[in-house]
């Protein structure tokens, strides 16, 4: 959701008469900053030093610094206070107002801070979209009313909100206007989006049927929120892809309950098997905790059972990151440092070959490649398959945005190799 934030903002300022330009003789620069834990916080304050610095080394004047997003929005003023150099600060509900910041703040404006998440849509007071690769992204929906003990997004991101169908085909036929090909719908639970009575699987076959929208995918999704016509989708809609990114977190019952995830374990399994039943070969990842407060060897141990249960495509892992204002954040029982860091080492590498499992599944088979971007050697061209892999094809006739139906002849754990086939080959999958 940042790239698509970032992306935003870019296309905000290019309409407001801005230009782009290297980051090394760039007037402006914007920090978009993730809140989510303490390590990706803390990049921001690394990057205003690392400006300044080469600003200095180079003997220019230092770009004017705003910094945007999540730690914006939970740091407010206090950003400014830690980083002198920062001159402005914009949240994520706010930042269809960074050309207008930017110039009261060029007019000698000091100390500007903009936070607040209005009742009208910044996306009605965005510029047209203007998609410069053959996959974009797309919010359909952003916030969250869950409240897991550990996160920060309900109070950086705000309630959920859905943007209106309306508003979201008008961009989906921008996008590929533009040259898309593949569209992901995004939202921090994307599958609680609503219009009226229309609820998400509507909107996956609403997009669908977007004229040159070939391939559709979605991200991130809630299990509490998963409904049948989202499962039917996975079978019904040609264009969706095979790929399901479900956080599970853990697979204790007891941590899961800690966490307030509002779901079992079996209620997780349960999703997954119909999910699968309504299309057999869909890849499935997930997000991972480790070291949540009070998580025993045995709740760790029932996480690796889930996770060999499941049989997951790929996987994000993390340590546990105490966050200010979140109740976990406030336990006694926390874990070690060492703890954590033991526990994930092990969860990485069951996930790594897990991850390297699926891939070799998938030599032998034919499917379709989207080329998005010429590979490190000439000649080579860079695409993703239906599962979301990264396929490198050989060829030198192939271009950005081509389809091009390839048989899948070596994996390795990152990427597979595929050569190109006639397209007939690809019916079979
Ligand atoms: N510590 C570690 N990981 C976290 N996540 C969210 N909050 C925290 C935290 N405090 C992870 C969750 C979530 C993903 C986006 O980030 O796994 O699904
Ligand atoms: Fe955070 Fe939980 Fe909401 Fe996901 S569902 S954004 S983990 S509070």
């Amino acid at each position: 959701m940042n790239v698509y934030d970032s992306e935003r903002m870019a296309e905000a300022l290019l309409a407001d008469g801005h230009e782009a330009a290297d980051e090394n003789d760039a007037d402006i620069v914007v920090l978009n900053t993730c809140h989510i834990r303490e390590k990706a916080a803390e990049k921001l304050y690394s990057e205003v030093g690392r400006i300044v610095v080469r600003a200095r080394d180079a003997g220019r004047p230092r770009p004017t610094i705003a910094v945007a997003g999540c730690v914006a929005q939970a740091e407010g003023a206090e950003v400014m206070a830690r980083a002198r150099a920062v001159d402005l600060v914009v949240g994520p509900q706010a930042y269809h107002r960074l050309p207008e910041l930017l110039r009261r703040q060029a007019a000698g404006e000091r100390g500007l801070v903009a936070l607040e998440m209005p009742a009208e849509s910044k996306f009605d007071r965005l510029p047209r979209r203007s998609a410069r690769s053959a996959s974009a992204f797309l919010t359909v929906q952003e916030g969250c009313d869950k409240f897991c003990a550990f996160c920060v997004v309900p109070y950086t991101r705000g309630a959920e909100a859905s943007r209106p169908l309306a508003a979201i085909l008008h961009e989906a036929r921008e996008l590929v206007d533009g040259g898309a090909r593949e569209i992901t719908l995004l939202g921090q639970n994307v599958n609680a989006w609503r219009d009226g009575s229309l609820d998400f699987g509507a909107l996956l076959a609403a997009v669908a049927a977007v004229p040159g929208v070939r391939r559709l995918r979605y991200t991130t999704s809630h299990p509490r929120d998963v409904s049948d016509a989202m499962i039917r989708a996975h079978a019904d809609i040609p264009q969706l892809m095979p790929y399901l990114h479900l956080p599970v977190q853990s697979g204790s019952d007891r941590i899961l309950a800690a966490m307030n995830r509002r779901h079992d374990v079996r209620f997780y399994l349960d999703l997954i098997d119909r999910f699968r039943a309504a299309r057999p070969d869909l890849a499935i990842t997930s997000d991972f905790i480790v070291g949540f407060p009070g998580e025993s060897e045995a709740d760790f141990e029932a996480t690796l059972a889930l996770v060999r249960q499941v049989g997951f495509a790929q996987a994000f892992s993390f340590k546990y990151s105490p966050r200010l204002g979140t109740p976990a954040a406030e336990r006694d029982d926390q874990l070690a440092e060492a703890v954590k860091s033991e526990r994930l080492a092990r969860l990485q590498a069951l996930l790594a070959e897990q991850a390297l499992a699926f891939n070799r599944s998938h030599v032998g088979r034919t499917c379709e490649a989207l080329i998005e971007r010429r590979g490190r050697h000439p000649g080579q061209w860079i695409g993703k398959s239906p599962w979301l892999q990264s396929v490198v094809v050989e060829g030198e006739d192939h271009a950005v945005g081509d389809l091009v139906p390839v048989r899948l002849v070596s994996a390795g754990p990152n990427s597979l190799e595929g050569q190109r086939v006639t397209n007939d080959a690809t019916a079979s999958w």
